[in-house]
């Protein structure tokens, strides 16, 4: 064997090796998705931190679970290390478990910005229609929303919801004068919130801006419902409206001074027309402003934590489900700056500037209506 090869086996041998154990650890991490997704919806966590230590009877006790089950559940997740136990050597039943405190912000602390347990549900969501998937991907067809199940609505609307309560309306909006202002000044604004999901970004913008009337829209019944409910729930009932629209519908009229799109232009079949809707809506003198994925700016080879992300995201969801209504655009979750770009040119406006909101997730867009006179 002469040195070439030599060092080009060596090479191959470090590759394999280093995807064998790649792959080793992207199992052991999908296994702490599915087993964190039990831990949340069966309520162990929630128990957990309302507890000190909990013995596998004391758990299933408590949540109206199996023991059994319970207590496999308990030794997995003390092993991966989300878990502690008080002593490791006592009689399997006689066991005792806590979450630790940093681990319960994350995983039952609804309100924190660093709440992640709802990726949980999402990868549940994303998995829900799999062997649909597999002849979508033959046939070419979309996968209605409705298809990824409760989970997927959940999970997006939980994800997000921290950001809207607590950054949209105290940090975000803030940085753009002029909306800040009109959104605290007589007569009171009026914000359209297109693709609002559950309403926490039409709830936030009320919660913050006292005086301000927010109209939600979205295709999906189940989540105007929901959305609804919650402003009932936040005491908000008179002030954010929530409606079933599609926002490609060229008959959604109103008049706003501010309307949103946070999260959805990039799951839309026509992002175009809804751009254009939004463009009517916003008038002359009102403010577009779309939230959407900080993706790269292009196509790069193995990419960044974000890109990682977004195109799981996209291949199992978004893009299918962008698809399911035809023609469609056929964005996927990965829809770069240039790409917005062109739908907003499409559909009328005139500019795109990004705004100086520092977001690991996304980037914000300004659409603008007119251009400056040169
Ligand atoms: C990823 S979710 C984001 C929901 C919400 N904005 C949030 O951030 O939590 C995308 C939303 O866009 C909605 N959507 C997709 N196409 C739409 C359309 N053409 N008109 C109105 N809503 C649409 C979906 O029903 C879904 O609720």
């Amino acid at each position: 064997m002469n040195t070439t090869s030599q060092i080009s086996d060596e090479i191959f041998a470090h590759e394999r090796d280093a995807f064998v154990e790649r792959m080793l650890q992207s199992t052991a991490g999908t296994f702490d998705m599915f087993a964190i997704y039990l831990g949340e919806r069966l309520g162990f966590y929630k128990a957990l931190a309302e507890n000190d230590w909990l013995t596998s009877d004391e758990l299933a006790l408590q949540t109206g679970t199996h023991e059994r089950y319970v207590r496999e559940w308990l030794e997995q997740q003390t092993v991966v290390g989300i878990l502690e136990v008080e002593d490791a050597n006592s009689e399997a039943k006689a066991r005792r478990f806590r979450l630790p405190a940093p681990h319960a912000e994350v995983l039952v602390e609804r309100d924190s910005l660093n709440y992640l347990a709802p990726l949980a549900r999402l990868m549940a969501g994303v998995v829900h229609p799999l062997p649909s998937l597999l002849e979508a991907y033959r046939s070419g067809r979309g996968l209605p929303f409705e298809d990824y199940g409760p989970d997927m609505r959940e999970g997006i609307a939980e994800m997000n919801r921290p950001m809207f309560l607590k950054l949209l309306g105290t940090e975000w909006l803030p940085t753009i004068s002029d909306v800040h202002e009109r959104l605290q000044a007589d007569p009171p604004a009026r914000v359209a919130d297109i693709g609002c999901g559950f309403g926490w970004s039409s709830i936030g913008i009320a919660q913050t801006y006292p005086e301000v009337k927010v109209d939600g829209y979205d295709l999906d019944e189940t989540s105007i419902e929901i959305a609804t409910a919650n402003a009932v729930e936040a005491d908000l009932g008179d002030r954010v409206k929530f409606y079933v629209r599609d926002a490609s519908d060229p008959t959604l009229e109103g008049q706003y001074d501010l309307v949103t799109a946070f999260e959805c232009i990039h799951d839309m079949s026509d992002p175009v027309s809804a751009l254009r809707t939004m463009l009517n809506l916003a008038g002359a003198n009102g403010v577009v402003l779309v939230m959407d994925e900080r993706v790269g700016d292009s196509f790069t080879p193995k990419g960044n934590e974000v890109e990682w992300l977004m195109y799981g995201f996209s291949v199992l969801h978004c893009l299918p489900a962008g698809m399911a209504d035809q023609p469609s655009q056929a964005t996927g979750t990965v829809m770069r700056t240039k790409t917005l770009h062109r739908y907003a040119t499409e559909a009328g406006f005139c500019d795109v500037e990004i705004m100086p909101i520092d977001n690991f997730f996304f980037r914000f867009y300004r659409l603008q209506a007119i251009c400056p006179a040169a």
